[in-house]
C-alpha cells in the first residue's frame, strides 16, 4: 500500500478516538489533513478544535470547524498528529513541517496523544530523520556550534520562518542512543525554543495506517 493510503487510513481511523463534545488537538502534515477532511464530518458533536499551525488552521476553518484558543481551551482530552519518525517506545521526531513547538505545546496540554504515520515512520533508532529544532533567530550560530560539540551535523533551513517567527536548524546524523537525555540537555542552552525530539512525552498510541502499534 503507498504511503498515501496508509497517511489516510491513519487519518480516518484516528477518528474512532474522539469524542462526543471534545475539543480536539490537532496537529500538523500530510497525514493531519487527512485527519481533518474525516473531522469535518463530525464537526456538529464536537466543540471544536486547538490548531498547532497556521496551515492546519486554515483547513480547520475552510471545513466550518471552529478553532479555539488553547488558553481559553483548558486541558484537552485528546491531540492527533503526525509524526517523521516513531521508535518501538512511541517515540518521535517531529517538526519536518517547522510546526513542533505549537505542536509539543498542544501534546502536553493533552491527556492522550495519537500518532498517525504510515509505515516509512516506523524506525529501530530515531536519527536517520534529521532532528528539527527551532531557534532564536539570533542564536542560530551559538546552537549550531554547540549541535556540533555534541556529535550533530547542523543545517540552517534557510528561508523558513515559523509560525512564531523563528529559524529551524535541522540535525543530521546524529546516534541518538538516548533521546529522553538529549532532548532534556538540549532543552537547558539558550536560544533553543523547541527540539523536535519527543521522547520525554510520547506518544500513548499510534496507528500505523489503520493498526494499533
Ligand atoms: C510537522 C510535523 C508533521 O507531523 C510531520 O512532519 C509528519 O508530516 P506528514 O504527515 O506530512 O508526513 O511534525 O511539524
Amino acid at each position: 500500500m503507498s504511503n498515501a493510503n496508509e497517511k489516510r487510513q491513519a487519518g480516518e481511523a484516528a477518528i474512532r478516538y474522539v469524542e462526543d463534545g471534545a475539543i480536539v488537538g490537532v496537529g500538523t502534515g500530510s497525514t493531519v489533513a487527512f485527519f481533518i477532511e474525516a473531522l469535518a464530518d463530525l464537526k456538529d458533536r464536537i466543540q471544536g478544535a486547538v490548531s498547532s499551525s497556521e496551515q492546519s488552521t486554515a483547513q480547520l476553518k475552510r471545513l466550518g470547524i471552529p478553532v479555539l484558543d488553547l488558553n481559553s481551551a483548558g486541558p484537552l482530552t485528546i491531540y492527533i498528529d503526525g509524526a517523521d519518525e516513531c521508535d518501538p517506545h512511541k517515540r518521535l521526531i517531529k517538526g519536518g513541517g517547522a510546526a513542533l513547538t505549537r505542536e509539543k505545546i498542544v501534546a502536553a496540554a493533552s491527556e492522550k496523544f495519537v500518532c498517525i504515520i504510515d509505515s516509512s515512520k516506523l524506525v529501530k533508532l530515531l536519527g536517520t530523520f534529521p532532528v528539527p529544532i527551532e531557534v532564536i533567530p539570533m542564536a542560530r550560530s551559538l546552537i549550531g556550534r554547540e549541535i556540533v560539540k555534541r556529535g550533530g551535523q547542523p543545517v540552517w533551513r534557510d528561508g523558513v520562518v515559523t509560525d512564531n517567527g523563528n529559524w529551524i536548524i535541522d540535525v543530521h546524523n546524529w546516534q541518538i542512543t538516548d533521546p529522553v537525555a538529549l532532548e532534556s540537555e538540549l532543552n537547558q542552552l539558550p536560544g533553543i525554543v523547541t527540539v523536535g525530539l519527543f521522547a520525554r512525552r510520547p506518544a500513548d498510541v499510534v496507528l500505523v495506517g489503520d493498526r494499533v502499534l
